[in-house]
């Protein structure tokens, strides 16, 4: 019987405490507790992390571990991370953490020492892309590999996509990668525009192995190849990422050429096993093996830190904060980082896709809202779209900004004397200060400026974000950043008692999408018996397709 939250004193406690909280003002809170900027913060590894712009004081902080205390997050962690089948309605466990595990590490889950399946394949990824690397590796004609294109979809590519342009600046061999995941034959074409069949390898990435984008994609992307260089080039030019092997075996990838994961990686969590193939053929295996360090760190910390100072744990639990007590739906992501510019996309299938459910594990409905909607962009450039609505709008969109200390390129500014990077990030601090403190109808009118103006440009402040710092976009911060979401939405899945590692709601749309697809492309098809709505519009098509 999964427990509901809402029935908890915990739980009833908050909601008598928001009703203080609430209405105060973070210039209010700031005033009232001079210290909250400095201690109002979290360290994790690399990231240093200030919740202190959040509408919280240190009373809800306070009931808010209660909370996850009366969820049982911390046992619900330790059974995570011991491999117990916290995924309930797919009965396995979720044990993405194991991935990053060090090889000294010990870990038997289902009497499998996963620690060491997980470093063969580490080991043997570190081979092929040492030898794609070096050159050892050549395709059928005998000249070197200088592009991989990874063919996958949701976890099986926003991952690697992700983390490729991240780390753009460690791509240190003349390996480029190029990413295929939209059953849109736009994509493909457009991806394989400008390439040579001789030097390009793919590989198919797919959990499932019987995921229609991809092994579409990847049909498509074979027959491109083998019209230039025969049948016989396919085991030079095709490897495959996958749990299955018989799948892999039957759409003619040689299983030798197979990198394996296992089916207790959930997709969304999957950057970090063999699905980061086409990265570590990009940055190598030292950088890949760093990156993993950096998710390492941050899982100790969330298995170590009192719930007191647990980063995920209190950035999860103001989640749940904001998304319970204030209906605030979405939170916005703004890495001021041109290089994380699809790491809100990234984490949009991590979150959404793991905290979208109604139901609790045994079933029943939940009594809270759950999944929060992830979005952003990158600054400067959201500053410039939708910033406004953040500033002014009539909806609270908690925000998490994103800075680094060092910058990935510099330049310097118009005069020559400064650095653009220091302006990237004088942008990033005055955006939170603003959101936090806003400005008064008073001081705006003590500006001169004419009264049937100033309502116009009163900033009511009051907006929260959390700031995470760290050092560099490097491959092991990316691992602690990625991390440290994967965790939070840990947290806030058990607060809501759902269970954040199964997608069943992205079902029912693939079945009928086959259903409906002879519809459109058979001219002897009887006419579609549908809802009336869908009828019409495949008529609509099927008529401007001459069908
Ligand atoms: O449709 C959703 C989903 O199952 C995701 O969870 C997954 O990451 C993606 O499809 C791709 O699946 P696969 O890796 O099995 O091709």
């Amino acid at each position: 019987m999964s427990l509901d939250i809402t029935g908890t004193s915990a739980w009833q406690e908050l909601r008598a405490h928001y009703d203080l909280v609430a209405p105060t003002h973070l210039r209010e809170l700031f005033a009232d507790d001079p210290e909250r900027g400095r201690e109002l913060t979290l360290t994790a590894g690399d990231l240093y992390i200030d919740y202190s712009k959040h509408r919280v004081s240190r009373e809800t902080m306070r009931l808010l571990v209660e909370l996850a205390r009366a969820a049982g997050v911390e046992e619900r962690r330790d059974a995570m991370l011991r491999g117990e089948h916290v995924n309930s309605s797919e009965d396995r466990a979720a044990l993405h953490t194991a991935l990053r595990l060090p090889a000294d590490a010990q870990l038997t889950v289902d009497g499998q020492d996963v620690v060491a399946d997980v470093h063969a394949v580490l080991a043997r990824m570190g081979e092929f892309t040492d030898r794609l690397r070096s050159g050892d590796w050549r395709g059928a004609t005998g000249e070197r590999i200088t592009t991989v294109v990874n063919i996958g979809i949701g976890g099986s590519d926003l991952g690697p996509v992700m983390a490729y342009r991240a780390l753009r600046h460690y791509a240190d061999a003349g390996i480029a990668a190029r990413f295929v995941s939209n059953i849109d034959p736009a994509d493909l074409v457009s991806k394989l525009a400008g390439l040579d069949p001789a030097t390009t390898l793919f590989i198919v990435a797919s959990k499932t192995f019987s995921t229609l984008e991809t092994l579409t994609n990847a049909t498509a992307a074979r027959r491109w190849l083998t019209a230039a260089l025969g049948e016989d080039a396919v085991a030079k030019h095709f490897v495959a990422v996958s749990t299955h092997e018989q799948r892999v075996a039957d759409f003619g990838i040689d299983t030798a050429n197979m990198f394996e994961f296992w089916d207790w990686v959930g997709g969304r969590y999957s950057v970090d096993s063999a699905i980061g193939l086409s990265l570590m053929a990009v940055v190598g295996r030292e950088a890949f093996g760093e990156f993993l360090t950096g998710f390492h760190t941050i899982d100790l910390h969330f298995a170590e830190a009192p719930l007191e100072r647990n980063a995920p744990a209190l950035l999860g639990l103001i989640g749940v904060w904001y998304s319970s007590f204030f209906d605030a739906d979405s939170r916005a992501v703004l890495p001021y980082s041109n290089d994380l510019g699809r790491f809100a996309a990234y984490l949009q299938q991590l979150t959404m896709e793991s905290n979208g459910k109604s139901v609790r594990c045994d079933g029943s409905p939940v009594s809270t809202p759950t999944g929060e909607i992830f979005w952003g962009e990158p600054g400067t450039n959201g500053q410039h779209a939708f910033y406004q609505l953040l500033h002014q709008g009539t909806r609270l969109s908690p925000a998490d900004f994103i800075g680094f200390a060092e910058p990935t390129d510099d330049l310097p500014t118009r005069d020559g004397t400064g650095s653009m990077h220091d302006i990237l990030m004088s942008n990033l601090f005055a955006q939170t200060k603003v959101l936090a403190f806003g400005k008064t109808a008073e001081e705006i009118a003590a500006e001169g400026t004419a009264p049937e103006l100033v309502p116009h440009k009163v900033m009511p402040g009051n907006r929260p974000s959390t700031t995470i710092l760290a050092p560099k976009v490097t491959p092991s911060v990316l691992g602690q950043l990625i991390a440290l979401y994967e965790h939070q939405v840990f947290v806030e899945g058990v607060v809501f008692g759902i269970d954040s590692f199964d997608q069943w709601g992205v079902e029912l749309g693939k079945t009928q999408a086959l259903e409906l697809e002879p519809l459109l492309t058979d001219a002897q098809a009887p006419a579609p018996q549908a809802d009336s709505s869908t009828d019409t519009l495949v008529r609509w098509y099927r008529g401007r397709r001459g069908r």
